[in-house]
């Protein structure tokens, strides 16, 4: 049975009008990431780290899905066999673009989380200091988002995803951050196809069997219809 295997990145949510990270004028061009996406920033200044993913999380709230996200919630819908979505963004677009079960290894900022007790919430629209924990009250709550330092999520049931891929796709991703950028290695060992679709070749682009340079909502739409027409 074929089991596809998709890591997605901030270009499939760019068309969307959410910022990527590393391309002209993103949001590492506009925040130092040990300000704002590392625990020793949020303990340093909660109030800046807030406001970043306060920003984030609105504007994330008004984007609408894009045809990538619906192309790979069809994909999931209509293929024989089985397909896993990890992602590497906090947005939920590709929830609302239809697809389900999405591992979101860098968390969301859906969520909420407390660091003294580890409960876990859903985050209302904008996170002030010193907000309470539902649990346990400790006034210590952050994003649920995985920072610079800290372990992404879910990794045992990603590497076992790879393990049984026939088929790795990166969409929209530098290639620049680990443990996502080795993705492809791990699905390579177990044999599996690869493909990169991105607007331009990322910095782990000699890793893939196949590269589909362009826009993901062009990009990803012909290459899920190529999957699911009869060979
Ligand atoms: N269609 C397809 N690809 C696109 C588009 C688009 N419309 N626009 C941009 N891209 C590509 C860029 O060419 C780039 O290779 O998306 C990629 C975005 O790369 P990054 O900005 O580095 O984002 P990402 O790879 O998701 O970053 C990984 O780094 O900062 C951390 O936690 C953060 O999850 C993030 C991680």
């Amino acid at each position: 049975m074929e089991k596809i295997v998709i890591l997605t990145g901030a270009g499939i949510s760019a068309e969307s009008g959410l910022g990527t990270f590393r391309d002209e004028g993103g949001l590492w061009a506009q925040h130092r990431i040990e300000d704002v996406a590392t625990p020793e920033g949020f303990a340093r200044d909660p109030a800046l780290v807030h406001r970043f993913y306060n920003a984030r999380r609105v504007q994330a709230a008004k984007a609408k899905s894009n045809a990538a996200h619906a192309a790979l919630a069809r994909l999931q819908m209509d293929f024989p066999g089985e397909v896993v979505i990890v992602t590497q963004n906090v947005d939920s677009l590709h929830e609302s673009g239809g697809a389900e079960h999405v591992i979101h290894m860098h968390g969301t900022l859906a969520g909420a989380f407390c660091p003294a007790c580890s409960h876990r919430w859903a985050s209302p629209p904008e996170m002030a200091v010193g907000e309470p924990c539902p649990a346990c009250g400790a006034a210590t709550a952050r994003p649920d988002v995985v920072w610079f330092g800290e372990m992404p999520y879910h990794m045992d049931a990603i590497y076992d995803h790879l393990a049984e891929a026939t088929l790795f796709a990166a969409i929209g991703t530098s290639g620049q951050v680990y443990p996502a950028a080795a993705f492809v290695h791990e699905a390579l060992q177990s044999g599996a196809r690869t493909v990169e679709l991105n607007l331009e070749p990322s910095t782990g682009t000699s890793s893939f069997d196949e590269v589909i340079l362009g826009p993901a909502t062009e990009t990803v739409p012909s290459w899920v219809d190529d999957l699911l027409s009869p060979r």
